[in-house]
Formats: C-alpha cells, structure tokens, sequence
C-alpha cells in the first residue's frame, strides 16, 4: 500500500493564490511523488472568499479537501485541527506544513518527502543552509529581525545540545512530520501558543523525544499577493515561547542548579582558604612535615598554604555534595546514612584531584609570591577556571555520571 502524505495549507485572505498553488500541486507535483499525496487547506473564514475558490477546485480533484474554521484563530489552530483531521480522516502518514501564499515552492515537496523516505521523522525546508535562501525583495528589518530570531529561538532552544548543530532554520514555515506515536503525542490543548510560536513547540517536543530530524533547502520566494499575518507581537511571542520551553526543560534546570551549586562551592572554598592560612592548627600540622624538606620536592608537605588549600577543597566538597545529593540530583539521593556516606566516599575519591591540584598550585604561587590574600585568591580563581574546572567536567562525564551508549544493531553496549 502506497503511503499518504497530506500537505496542509492554511488560509486567510489567500484568493490570489490558493487556486494557482493547488493547480500546480495537483497537476506538476504530486504525479511525480513516491508517496500517495493529498492537499488539505484549513481556512481561517477569509472574507476575500478563498473557501469559494477551494470548493470550485474540488470538482476538479478528488485529492483536495477543505476544512472551514468558523473564524480566524492564529496559524497554530488552524494546523492542529489540519493535522487531526488528516490524521483520523485522511489516514496521513506525514503530514506537510506548507504556505498558501506561494512563497513555498512546490518542488520543495519532493525533498521532503525524499528525506522521510531516507528515514527521518522530521524534516525542515531550511532558508539558511547551502541551497536555501531569503526573499530577494524582503525589507532589510523583516530581514534583520528573522536573522536575529532564528539565531535566538536557535541558541535558547537548543544550545548546547546536539540540535543546536542540526537545527538550523527553527522557526521555517516548511515542514514534513511523520505521523507516529511520537506526533500523536502531541497534546496541542496544551499548547502554550495558538499563534506562529506553536512551530517551536513543536519542533521542541519532538527533537527532545528523539526524532530524527533533517534539513532540505528552502529558497523562500518574495509574496506577490496579498499580506502577513504576522504581527509586530510576533517575534515576541516566538521569543517568550522558546525561553519558557527552555525554562521547563529538566537537563537545563540541572545544568543551573549544577552551575550554582558550583558557586557556593566557589565561596566556600575561598573562605575556608583564608581561615585555614590563619590558623595555628594548620600551621601546626604543615610542621609535622618539616622533615621532608631534605627529600627535594616532598617539601612541599611542609607549606602551610598548600594544607589550608587542601582543607579549603575538602570543604567545598563537603558543601557540593550535600547540596548536589538534596538539591540538584535529589531524585537519585541517597536514602540512608549507609548509602550516604558511601556516596560522599565515591564523590570524594573523584573530588581528590581537586584537593591535590589547589595543594601544589597554592603552595607553589605563595611560597614564589609571598603567602599573601591577594596571591591565594588569585591563585584559588585561576585554578578553578583553568584546572578543576576541566577536571570536574571530566571526571563527572567519564567517571560520576557516565552515559553508556548503545550501538544500534549490533547488541552490545560500548562505554
Ligand atoms: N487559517 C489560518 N488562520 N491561516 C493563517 C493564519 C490564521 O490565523 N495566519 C496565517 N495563515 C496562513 C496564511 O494565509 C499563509 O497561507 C500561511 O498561513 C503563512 O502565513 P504568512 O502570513 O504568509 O506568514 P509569513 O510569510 O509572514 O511567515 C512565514 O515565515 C515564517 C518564518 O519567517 C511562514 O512560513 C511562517 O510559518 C514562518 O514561521
Ligand atoms: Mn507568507
């Protein structure tokens, strides 16, 4: 059985054009598709009549259906109820986003469906990559502000993860989506925008539930005919939508409580670091070691600051690990005191580079400088920035928290 794929169009004021794009569809496009094609135009009750223009059409092609809304209500509704419709009515295996105003083209369709074909669940008709292209008369602020937005809605959805590489174009108008569980998934009554911004909401949820997503040229034409629909409150919108998307995203609240957590790390270690230099007990331990003066570099076990730099550290572990075991990762905590002092014992022992770097990097920069606040601070910010930090990163990625990765097929799991 061959498969469907419905490519909605919505509507509004869209007469000029409608007929023009069905015509060409029907007669050039769809005969040439691997994939049994339907077009399924939502009309938001323009009053220009372009509801009329679709229904003298349909006598033509049997392919072209129309869903009527009652009144305008925003971009995003009318493709939720397309998407329904072509799903439950129509048996639509993809579905395709696609404009009424022929500043898609066409032939675009076929690379869509290729790229399904190849295996992706997900395709973007991308403007900005090598192929795709702006309308060559757009005025310099849509311009501007679509280049600017995009780079946004891109940084704040994405940034760092993977599909901040392969997303390149997140808020295009042209899109194929395999209909799956995945798409059927998507609770559009929950939808935060009804407006342009479901388009990111979409694509958000989808690419964090692991669809394959990829990117074909798209030369965006100039309109000709009639206007946007696109407000001054929509680049605002598109705006608020990707920061609140980013907000709720669980790996990003770790990241920041992480980065905090970090923080009070930070402030702990510095301010254990001058008591320890001014304490008498630290100075009295530092002295046990005198006697490894002679042993050339072992010295270093004599140096007061490297000791109160060690006991700083150790400090600021202490402080990591309880706030990052009841706080940041309090899911996984530990539930007794067992499990919790075999915890701090695994975090420690992965922590102990730490100690060891701001031993010799402290008690080396202060017996060279002068065992002064100013040197030890200094010394404690560098080591952290150029050094533990790096290490964490390491040690938490390799070692604490390490991701196995499964290799598709062959069964195994490589580490
Ligand atoms: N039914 C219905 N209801 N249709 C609508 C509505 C609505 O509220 N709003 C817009 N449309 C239709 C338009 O008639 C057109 O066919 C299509 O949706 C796209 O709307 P345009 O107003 O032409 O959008 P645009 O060209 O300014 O913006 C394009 O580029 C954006 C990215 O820069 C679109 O492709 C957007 O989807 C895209 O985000
Ligand atoms: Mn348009």
């Amino acid at each position: 059985m061959e498969k469907t794929a419905v490519v909605v169009v919505p509507t509004y004021n869209e007469s000029a054009t409608i007929g023009t794009l069905i015509s060409d569809l029907e007669n050039r496009i769809f005969p040439a598709c691997t994939w049994n094609c339907a077009i399924l135009v939502v009309d938001g009750a323009s009053p220009d009549g372009t509801a009329d223009v679709v229904r003298q059409l349909q006598r033509q092609y049997s392919s072209l259906h129309l869903l009527a809304e009652e009144k305008k209500e925003g971009l995003g509704a009318a493709y939720f109820k397309g998407f329904r419709y072509a799903d439950e009515q129509l048996g639509a295996q993809a579905v395709i986003e696609f404009d009424g105003d022929l500043q898609h083209p066409p032939e675009a369709i076929w690379d869509l469906l290729a790229a399904l074909d190849q295996g992706a669940d997900l395709v973007l008709g991308s403007r900005k990559v090598k192929g795709g292209s702006y309308p060559g008369r757009w005025d310099p602020f849509r311009l501007f502000l679509s280049q600017v937005g995009g780079w946004v809605a891109r940084l704040l959805l994405f940034f760092p993860m993977k599909a901040f590489w392969t997303v390149t174009d997140a808020t295009t108008g042209l899109k194929a989506t395999r209909v799956d569980e995945r798409f059927r998934a998507l609770n559009f009554d929950e939808f935060k925008s009804r407006g342009f911004g479901y388009k990111i909401e979409m694509l958000f949820k989808l690419v964090q539930w692991g669809a394959r997503v990829a990117e074909v040229p798209l030369k965006f034409q100039t309109r000709e005919a009639g206007e946007s629909k696109m407000t001054g409150q929509t680049p605002l919108e598109i705006f608020q939508i990707a920061f609140q998307l980013r907000w709720e995203h669980k790996g990003t609240r770790r990241f920041l409580k992480f980065g905090l957590v970090g923080l009070t790390g930070y402030l702990v270690n510095a301010v254990l670091l001058e008591v320890f230099a001014r304490s008498s007990w630290v100075a009295h331990l530092a002295a046990h070691f005198t006697f490894l003066e002679k042993y050339g570099l072992l010295g270093f076990l004599a140096l007061t600051s490297g000791w109160a730099a060690a006991l700083s550290v150790e400090g600021s572990i202490v402080n990591n690990f309880l706030w990052n075991n009841f706080w940041t990762f309090h899911k996984d905590k530990a539930r007794n005191l067992l499990s919790l002092i075999r915890k701090f014992l695994g975090f420690n022992l992965t922590s102990l580079g730490s100690v060891f770097i701001q031993f010799v990097t402290i008690g080396v920069s202060t017996h060279l400088l002068g065992n002064t606040t100013g040197v030890r601070q200094i010394t404690l910010v560098l080591t952290i920035g150029l050094l533990v930090l790096p290490y964490n990163w390491v040690m938490y990625n390799k070692v604490v928290w390490r991701r196995k990765h499964h290799k598709a097929g062959t069964g195994r799991t490589i580490s």
